[in-house]
């Protein structure tokens, strides 16, 4: 099927927004610094899999496997973890930082509307904030159903559609006249097409059981350069240019003015992880 929007195009993904790790990393680090969690979101998802010994356990869209490097002391002898990701060089990093472990971590380039795994060969699926990139989901819930055993679980994450809404107004408010693909960004067929408000529908239609657990989160952001450098990183971006350095000073000031001001931002966050069996 093909895509119609970069968020969902494999090429870009793969050559541009994924190629390695430092995109994600620009996100990663805003939450990392000002979330207001309890938990921080991996080991959350980590205590949801409720793993057992011996489990085999395949990740598609693993990234440069925060979830495993963030977990590696909770996690119980015997399992089997194949990291699978569509970019080789999310891949390698995954592997460069794991295959060091004593656990067994196996690693593949995978594209997961189309996991070349036999049936029937997995107790747990994970597909974590990926779900939303798959223009064909599907094939790709198919794909999950049929290398999932009898009894297997499939836990999928992804946010809600008011998941960092004020950023985006940020990011809109910069770009008043242009054509920076924002709207597409949000647009039903891409961030829009798996989210905590339609994933249950789409997940019901292949497994038989489906609950939603949500993740309590905001963000409260003391520093104007770390907004700055995830805007940076994200789709809205893709388009270097578009964020001169003009632009920037301009939101540099603004969001200073307004920290200044009230002495945080407020990031509104939804985030959650649906578990079908
Ligand atoms: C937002 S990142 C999430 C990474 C990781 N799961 C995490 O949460 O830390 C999305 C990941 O999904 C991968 N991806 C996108 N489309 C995919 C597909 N069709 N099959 C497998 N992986 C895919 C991307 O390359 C990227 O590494």
């Amino acid at each position: 099927m093909a895509a119609s929007t970069p968020f969902q195009d494999p090429q870009f993904l793969k050559s541009e927004q994924y190629r390695d790790s430092r995109n994600l990393d620009a996100r990663a680090e805003l939450h990392r610094r000002f979330s207001t969690a309890v938990t921080p979101w991996h080991k959350w998802v980590f205590q949801q899999l409720n793993l057992q010994p011996s489990s085999r356990i395949l990740e598609c869209g693993c990234g440069p496997g925060w979830l495993w490097r963030n977990n590696l002391d909770a996690l119980p002898p015997g399992c089997h973890i194949t990291l699978t990701d569509l970019s080789d060089g999310m891949v390698a990093e995954a592997q460069a930082v794991l295959a060091v472990s004593d656990h067994d971590f196996q690693f593949r380039p995978a594209d997961i509307q189309d996991l070349p795994f036999a049936n029937d060969s997995f107790d747990v699926v994970i597909a974590n904030h990926m779900l939303y990139h798959v223009p064909d989901r599907a094939q790709a819930l198919a794909e999950v159903r049929r290398v999932l055993a009898e009894n297997g679980r499939f836990y999928a994450a992804t946010n809600g559609r008011r998941h960092m809404q004020e950023l985006w107004q940020i990011g809109e408010g910069l770009f008043p006249d242009t054509a920076v693909p924002l709207t597409e960004l949000r647009a039903e067929r891409g961030i829009g097409s798996f989210q905590l408000e339609n994933g249950m529908e789409q997940l019901t239609a292949v497994f038989p059981h489906v609950t939603r657990l949500l993740y309590e989160d905001g963000l409260e952001v003391t520093e104007a350069d770390p907004l700055i450098a995830y805007l940076r990183s994200t789709f809205l971006m893709q388009n270097k240019t578009a964020l001169t350095q003009e632009k920037e000073a301009q939101l540099r000031r603004k969001l200073q003015e307004q920290i200044n001001r009230d002495g945080t931002i407020h990031i509104t966050k939804e985030t959650g992880l649906f578990v079908s069996w």
